[in-house]
């Protein structure tokens, strides 16, 4: 039987700032609510509908999906973020959360002929299909049957947050959820940060081509008013601010509500003289701390925005510092509310503000940081998967400049790419053991495999995952190294992924 209210079932310790930890008042977007809730119900009645909240960095896309989750008509609920790690980014990591979420439900166990599909993305589900079956069409497939079977009869919300970070895998299997949605009513909700979308980002040609799919919707956020600023500081501070300050405090902010909270979170900001932009605001409540505060702050930092307990003190301790002490030191930084302690660890306030620590930090003491991460990965973490060691392993060794560890992890993550049908992922970790296989010298020990081995791999991967289209240099160097049969030097289109392009991710009628 499924539970028929409306029950969340997020995992804090991995996506933090979820409903709970929100202190203040809730200000304006009636209008957004009311669309979404008007959506939610069009969902039930006349199937899947889905909408790509868009906003600037910290204009509140996380609050209002948030808000909207307390108040949906639809009985249940499953959210995931991407991750902001670049191309040493988990594939599909948004879908792996939320399914992981829904799967954990007792009563949503996905039906055995799709779970060993699944298992490619949660392992508990299963056993794994054989690495050598991989068929995308198949797990895309899966993933949208098991969210249908979620969805009846009372309705599933599912939120894919800050798709400006996603890896490309996630962005097919979106791509392909979207073009498919049918009759049952599921509530699809993805939010991106527009001031993100640089001029090269592969969502500038994606987003016009899924905007004008019929079932999806699109809601722009834009600032708050004045307002809207006064009673969100008026709530913030516990009274009314005087009308000069409110307009110096729009003025400033922006009327984004981010911005209003770091002028808040200092007691003397108002008034005193403006920080140089963004990121000095954001820092403007670190400043405060004290030395050993803010020392810790970078290595948190340099984890992300969520960074889980265990993990952080196996760093602290290889950086010299104890347990007791990290603890101590980390307490005035939640006082500020710079940091959040969730169950299992801490995140920051807001991602923009461990960016900003972590863009302040020496470039020395952040290449030591992330060598320390890799240190403590390298020696095993209680409570990480061996996927996501591997990944998380694979990226701060790079970070750290370590190159033979770099090469060795990375090509351990590939294969942990190839698992999760990753190809474009899978593919990205290949070409960063090429690019440093000149540059440590036991390179083919460290592999097990010589560099034509490697080559014919990646070339291979790159032909199923239709990446030639737009072929780096190095992908180039690939194709023309290994001898794979149709590749040139010549940038040639490749055979597209079924299911999984824009072009072609529309599934077969079902019976
Ligand atoms: N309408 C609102 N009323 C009160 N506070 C708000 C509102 N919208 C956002 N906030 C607060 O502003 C901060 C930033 O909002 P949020 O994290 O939702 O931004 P975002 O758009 O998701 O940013 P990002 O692009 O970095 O993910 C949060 O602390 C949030 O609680
Ligand atoms: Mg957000």
């Amino acid at each position: 039987m499924r539970s028929r209210q409306c029950r969340p079932v997020y995992e804090t310790d991995i996506l933090g700032g979820m409903l709970d930890h929100h202190a203040s008042a809730f200000v304006g977007r009636d209008h957004h609510l009311a669309r979404l809730t008007d959506d939610a119900r069009r969902a039930r009645e006349d199937g899947a509908r889905a909408v790509l909240i868009r906003g600037d960095a910290g204009v509140g896309k996380t609050r209002l999906v948030d808000e909207y989750l307390r108040r949906t008509p639809l009985a249940r609920a499953a959210v995931g973020g991407c991750l902001e790690m670049g191309t040493d980014g988990v594939s599909f990591a948004p879908f792996t959360t939320l399914l992981r979420q829904l799967a954990r439900q007792e009563e949503e166990r996905p039906s055995t002929a799709h779970n060993r599909e699944l298992s490619r993305l949660v392992p508990e589900l299963g056993e794994r299909p054989d690495p050598a079956d991989e068929n995308r069409a198949r797990l895309f497939e899966a993933v949208l049957t098991f969210l249908e079977e979620c969805a009846r009869p009372d309705g599933l919300v599912v939120a894919v947050e800050d798709l400006h970070w996603s890896d490309a895998s996630t962005r097919d299997l979106l791509v392909f959820l979207l073009r498919n949605l049918g009759p049952a009513p599921l509530h699809l909700l993805v939010s991106l940060r527009t001031d993100d979308l640089h001029r090269t980002h592969p969502l500038r040609r994606l987003l016009p081509e899924l905007q004008r799919l019929p079932r999806v919707g699109r809601l722009d956020l834009g600032p708050l008013s004045r307002d809207e600023v006064a009673a969100q500081a008026a709530v913030l501070r516990g009274y009314a601010l005087a009308p000069g300050d409110v307009d110096l405090l729009y003025e400033r902010s922006g009327g984004n509500p981010l911005f209003v909270e770091s002028f808040l979170a200092v007691p003397d900001l108002i008034g005193a003289g403006l920080p140089d932009g963004p990121r000095d605001l954001l820092l403007a409540a670190v400043e405060t701390l004290p030395d050993a505060t803010r020392r810790l702050l970078g290595l948190v930092a340099t984890g992300g925005e969520h960074v889980e307990h265990t993990l952080l003190a196996a760093v602290a301790r290889r950086a010299g510092t104890s347990e007791e002490d990290l603890d101590r030191a980390l307490r005035p930084a939640v006082d500020a509310q710079v940091l959040r302690a969730t169950a299992t660890g801490y995140s920051f306030r807001h991602a923009l503000l461990a960016e900003a620590v972590h863009t302040d930090m020496m470039p020395g003491e952040r290449v030591r940081a992330h060598r320390r991460y890799a240190e403590a990965l390298e020696r095993g973490v209680v409570g990480l998967s061996a996927a996501e060691r591997a990944i998380q392993l694979a990226h701060h060794a790079h970070e750290a400049r370590d190159q033979p560890l770099a090469l060795t992890c990375a090509w351990r993550a590939a294969d942990h790419a190839a698992d999760a049908v990753g190809h474009p992922e899978h593919l990205a970790l290949l070409e960063r053991v090429l690019e440093l296989w000149d540059r440590v010298p036991d390179a083919a020990e460290r592999v097990g495999q010589p560099r034509g081995e490697v080559l014919r791999r990646a070339a291979e991967v790159s032909l199923v995952a239709g990446s030639l289209r737009r072929a780096s240099p190095t992908r180039r160097t690939v194709c023309a190294n290994s001898g794979s049969r149709g590749c040139t030097t010549r940038e040639r289109p490749a055979r597209p992924m079924r299911n999984s392009s824009p072009d072609s991710g529309t599934r077969a009628p079902r019976r």
